[in-house]
C-alpha cells in the first residue's frame, strides 16, 4: 500500500480479528484526496473486503507534522476535500474518467462495518468519505461542509445523496449552496455525527465502538448493513418485508443458534462466522 494511505490492524479485545485503522496521510495538504489516494483507498477496500480478519475499518486523517521553525502548524484535517490543483484545466470528459468506480463508492459498498474518525476539517470529499461509512465520530475541533459551491462546483462523490439521507433536504441544500462550514456542535444536532468528544477522547471513543462491533458475528454484521440500507432503496412496506425475510433467513444459521445458546448459558458467544 502507498505511503499516502497507512492501515494499522489492531487486534479485536473479544478474540481473533481485526479492526483496520486506515490514516489517510497527506498532512501538508490538509490530507487532500489525489488521485493517489483515491487509488489508495480503492486498493483498501479490496483489501478489507477480501481479508477474512478485518472485522471493522476505521477511516480517519493524519495529524499535522510539526511545523518548521518560524512557520505556523498546519491545521488538524479529517480531509479538507479532492485535491483542488487536480482541477485544473480539466473538462468533462477528463473528470468523468478519473472519478469512475470511485474511492467514495468503494468504502460505501464495502459489505462490513465502517467508521469515519473526524479530527478537524472535513470538507467537500472528505464530508463525503465520512458519509459513505456507516458511523462518524467527530472530536469538538471538527469542521464539516461542502464548500464546491464556492468552486462554481457542487460535490461529486454522492454528497448531494448520501448528505441528504443523514441530515435531510433543508439541511443539504443549505450546506450545499451556502458552502457554509457547521462545527462538531452543529453536526451533532442535525445528525451528520454521532458522537462529539475531545480530541484527546476521540480514538478510545472511536475504538470502543469499533471493539463493540467487531465483536459480534461477522455474518449478522453484514445481513443488518444491508438490510438497514436497504431503507433507502425501499418504501417502509418493502423495506419491513425485506427486513422479516433478512431475520428469518438468520434462524437458518449457526451463529443465531450460537449467540441464543451462549445468552441462555449467561456465557460469552464463540461465533462460528467472525
Ligand atoms: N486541495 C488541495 N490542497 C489543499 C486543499 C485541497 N482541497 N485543502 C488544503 N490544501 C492545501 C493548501 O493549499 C495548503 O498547501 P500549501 O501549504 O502547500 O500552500 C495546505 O493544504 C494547508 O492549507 P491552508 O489553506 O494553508 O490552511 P488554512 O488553515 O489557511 O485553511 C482550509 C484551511 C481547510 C479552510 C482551506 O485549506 C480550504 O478552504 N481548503 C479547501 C477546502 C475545499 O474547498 N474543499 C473542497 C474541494 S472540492
Amino acid at each position: 500500500m502507498s505511503d499516502v494511505l497507512l492501515i494499522e490492524e489492531m487486534p479485536c479485545e473479544s478474540g481473533d480479528g481485526t479492526i483496520a485503522m486506515v490514516t489517510i496521510n497527506r498532512p501538508e495538504k490538509l490530507n487532500a484526496l489525489n488521485q493517489e489516494v483515491m487509488a489508495a483507498i480503492k486498493e483498501m477496500c479490496r483489501w478489507s473486503e477480501e481479508n477474512d480478519d478485518v472485522r471493522c475499518i476505521v477511516i480517519t486523517g493524519a495529524k499535522p507534522n510539526p511545523p518548521p521553525e518560524g512557520k505556523r502548524a498546519k491545521p488538524n484535517a479529517f480531509v479538507a476535500g479532492a485535491d483542488i490543483t487536480e482541477f485544473v484545466g480539466k473538462k468533462s470528459n477528463d473528470i468523468r474518467s478519473l472519478f469512475k468506480d470511485n474511492a467514495w463508492e468503494a468504502i460505501w459498498n464495502l459489505s462490513k462495518p465502517t467508521i469515519a474518525m473526524v479530527d478537524g476539517f472535513a470538507l467537500g470529499g472528505g464530508c463525503e468519505i465520512a458519509c459513505s461509512c456507516d458511523i462518524r465520530i467527530a472530536s469538538t475541533r471538527a469542521v464539516f461542509g461542502t464548500p464546491e459551491i464556492k468552486l462554481g462546483l457542487i460535490p461529486g462523490g454522492g454528497g448531494t445523496q448520501r448528505l441528504v439521507n443523514i441530515v435531510g433536504l433543508g439541511k443539504t441544500m443549505e450546506m450545499v449552496m451556502s458552502g457554509e462550514t457547521i462545527s462538531a456542535d452543529e453536526a451533532l444536532a442535525i445528525g451528520l455525527v454521532n458522537h462529539v468528544v475531545s480530541p484527546e477522547e476521540l480514538e478510545t471513543r472511536t475504538m470502543g465502538i469499533a471493539q463493540s462491533i467487531a465483536s459480534k458475528s461477522m455474518s449478522t454484521l453484514k445481513v443488518a448493513k444491508k438490510t438497514i440500507r436497504s431503507a433507502l432503496e425501499n418504501g417502509i412496506g418493502d423495506g419491513v418485508a425485506i427486513e422479516a425475510e433478512a431475520f428469518a433467513n438468520l434462524f437458518d444459521t449457526e451463529d443465531k443458534e450460537i449467540g441464543v445458546q451462549a445468552f441462555l448459558a449467561r456465557e460469552n458467544p464463540e461465533w462460528k462466522h467472525r
